[in-house]
């Protein structure tokens, strides 16, 4: 499959604005060329936030994230740091989640992974990062996640909240089945996040089945929120966040309630979004060879048609009007592209590839 970076030159909208390039996509989404200048712009957003905070002697609250995802944008603040003299002193912190059960000192545990990345290198207070204790006793979880809940209340609500997405559509360890309303608590991991993790952990079986995580509702009240996704394996799960209905199968979909959401992609994990996949369905395209005949391809399987079967009205009905319109009469256009396609079979007529 082609990856958006070398589909993108052959969509150039004639007139379609923003808004019908857009017009399936539920969530704001910026898309760029690649991860590192992505997060370079986020880290840049978060820095922002934490100066602002600083002229008004005010503190500034982070919900932060684990996994591959956030890692460049740490590498970029702790730089930020180093370089510009960026502080973190009137930063505090809440981490997502942490698996459960899990010890600090744990090179898989999340407090290690956030010292690692972040907190070792920056001037933050160490009383003022918190990431949830995998190792709390069992009969006293239930109070030790109402009481983070109340610290991150207590410290102002979050400002800024970091996410990644798992391929199950969770976010922190909100997994399928999550409730809108669901606030810090432990829960059983997805089979698929710990198929995952397994490499992390040297197999499936010491992955840890629980987690302590964040809420959908904790998450949602964070006054800002950037989640960020990079890669073709995330394609998918991207598009059902963005395009598909709301619904706790998809817990990341909940996001599409959020008012100041934004999900900051690169070219391949946007690659499934209908403006990329399908771009006739969402405005004029300029119609190069290779776009009739990506889209042709797909209208023969949509219509469960040969090419030669097409009718009008296939065109009309599935976005390819202008497409029509271009070229006369389906009649035509599927002659042609049957030729086109016949060429491309080598062996066709003893040989002879340019014969129809
Ligand atoms: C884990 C974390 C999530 C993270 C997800 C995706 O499950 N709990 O917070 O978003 O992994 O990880 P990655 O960024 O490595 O794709």
């Amino acid at each position: 499959m082609k990856s958006a970076l070398e589909i993108k030159p052959d969509i150039s909208y004639k007139s379609a604005g923003k808004f019908e390039e857009t017009r399936f996509e539920k969530i704001h989404n910026e898309i760029f060329k690649n991860s590192a200048e992505a997060s370079v712009i986020v880290a840049q957003e978060i820095a922002q936030l934490i100066r602002s905070k600083q002229e008004k002697g005010k503190s500034c609250v982070l919900g932060l994230a684990t996994g591959s995802s956030p890692i460049k944008v740490y590498e970029e603040l702790v730089r930020m740091h180093k370089e510009e003299g960026l502080s973190f002193s009137n930063v505090i912190t809440f981490n997502l989640d942490e698996y459960y059960p899990m010890s600090r000192e744990n090179n898989q545990s999340y407090h290690y992974f956030m010292h690692q990345h972040l907190f070792n290198h920056i001037d933050i207070k160490p009383e003022n990062v918190n990431v949830p204790d995998g190792t709390v006793a069992i009969e006293e979880l239930n109070q030790y996640c109402i009481d983070y809940e109340m610290n991150i209340k207590n410290a102002g609500g979050l400002d800024f909240q970091l996410l990644g997405i798992g391929r199950t559509g969770h976010v922190g360890f909100n997994e399928p089945g999550s409730h809108i309303n669901s606030g810090t608590r432990i829960i059983t991991l997805d089979h698929i996040t710990r198929v995952d993790a397994s490499s992390d952990f040297n197999g499936i079986d010491n992955v840890p089945k629980r987690a302590i995580t964040m809420g959908v509702s904790t998450i949602m009240r964070s006054k800002r929120i950037v989640l960020m996704a990079w890669g073709q394996n995330k394609a998918d799960i991207i598009k059902r966040t963005i395009q598909g209905d709301i619904s706790s199968e998809v817990p990341a979909t909940f996001l599409q309630n959020h008012p100041n959401a934004t999900f900051v992609l690169d070219q391949s994990a946007a690659v499934e979004l209908t403006r990329f996949k399908t771009p006739w369905l969402v405005g004029e395209c300029i119609w190069t060879q290779e776009l009739k005949s990506k889209a042709i391809v797909w209208l023969c399987q949509k219509t469960k048609q040969s090419i030669l079967k097409l009718t009008d009205r296939d065109y009309n009905n599935n976005g390819m009007s202008d497409l029509l319109a271009q070229e006369g009469s389906a009649y035509d256009m599927n002659i042609n592209m049957f030729n086109d396609l016949q060429h491309t079979i080598k062996g066709w007529q003893c040989g002879n590839t340019n014969t129809d």
